[in-house]
C-alpha cells in the first residue's frame, strides 16, 4: 500500500489512458491538455453517452480544495454568460493513493483560435473579420465584466471557435481563479483583447499597412492609451458598434 504522499512523491502527471473509468460514471476518451495545475480530458458520461470535459487537479495545486472550489464557483457565477463554458459537477478519483478532485464541464466542439488563425490565408484575418472576432470577444466578456468578474488568461489557446460565418461563435476556457476580482484584472482583460486582435491581423509585420480604424483600436499596443479609450470590454464593444471605416 502506498503511504501518504510526501513532497518528493508529488503527482505531476496523470496520463490517464482512453477507456479508463472515472468515479464509475465517466470514461476517458482522450487527453486534451495539461498545465501548471492539472490535466484536462475529454470524457463520456457512461449512462447517457454525452461527452464532457474533466479538469483534474494535482493535489499540491489544490490545497484544501481551494482551486477546485474557486473555479467551480466562478464558472457557476458566470453561468448566464454565453461565452463561458458551462460547469456541471465535481467528482473524485483515487490516483496512486491520493484523492484527486475533478471538475466536469461541457465539451465544446470546435477549433482553438490559434489553429483557426493558422488555417487562414497568410495565417491572419482581414480587418473586417478581425473586427468581428474582437466584437464577439468584447460582447461575451462584457457579460463577465458586468458581473464584476474577469477572465484573467485571455489568449488564443483559451478561446474555441465553434462557428465562423458573418460573425464568430466563441467559447472561453481556463479562467483564472485564484483571487477576488480587482479593477486591474478587468483592465488586463481589455489589454489582452487588443493583443489578440493585433495578432489575428498578422502582428507587427502587417501593422503599418492596417487601416486607420484598426490603428485606433490597437493604439500601437500602448497600454495607457488602450485603457484611456476602453475601460472595460463593454466600452470596447460600444466603440466597435459605432466605428466607421471612413
Ligand atoms: N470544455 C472544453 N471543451 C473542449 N476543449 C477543451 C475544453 N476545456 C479544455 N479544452 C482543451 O484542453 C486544452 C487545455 O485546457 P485548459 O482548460 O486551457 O487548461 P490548461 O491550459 O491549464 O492546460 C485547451 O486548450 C483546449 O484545447
Ligand atoms: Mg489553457
Amino acid at each position: 500500500m502506498p503511504g501518504p504522499k510526501t513532497q518528493s512523491e508529488r503527482i505531476t502527471a496523470f496520463d490517464l489512458q482512453p477507456g479508463r473509468l472515472l468515479a464509475n460514471r465517466y470514461e476517458v476518451i482522450e487527453r486534451l491538455g495539461g498545465g501548471w495545475e492539472g490535466e484536462v480530458y475529454r470524457i463520456r458520461e457512461r449512462t447517457t453517452g454525452i461527452e464532457r470535459t474533466a479538469k483534474l487537479f494535482y493535489p499540491h495545486r489544490n490545497p484544501r480544495e481551494r482551486a477546485a472550489k474557486f473555479y467551480a464557483k466562478k464558472l457557476h457565477k458566470l453561468r448566464q454568460c454565453e461565452i463561458v463554458i458551462q460547469y456541471h459537477t465535481q467528482a473524485e478519483i483515487t490516483f496512486r493513493g491520493a484523492r484527486i478532485t475533478f471538475l466536469v464541464s461541457e465539451f465544446v466542439e470546435g477549433e482553438l483560435l490559434s489553429q483557426f488563425l493558422k488555417r487562414q490565408r497568410g495565417g491572419r484575418l482581414m480587418p473586417f473579420q478581425a473586427v468581428h472576432l474582437l466584437h464577439a470577444l468584447a460582447s461575451g466578456i462584457d457579460c463577465i465584466h458586468r458581473m464584476g468578474e474577469y477572465h484573467g488568461d485571455l489568449h488564443d489557446e483559451n478561446i474555441i471557435v465553434q462557428r465562423f460565418g458573418l460573425g464568430f461563435d466563441l467559447k472561453l476556457l481556463d479562467l483564472f481563479h485564484w483571487g477576488a476580482p480587482r479593477a486591474e484584472n478587468i483592465r488586463d482583460d481589455v489589454v489582452d483583447l487588443i493583443h489578440i486582435f493585433y495578432e489575428a491581423l498578422g502582428g507587427a509585420k502587417h501593422y503599418a499597412a492596417q487601416p486607420d480604424a484598426v490603428k485606433q483600436i490597437c493604439c500601437g499596443l500602448k497600454r495607457s492609451l488602450i485603457l484611456r479609450k476602453f475601460r472595460s470590454a463593454g466600452q470596447l464593444r460600444g466603440h466597435l458598434e459605432r466605428m466607421s471605416w471612413e
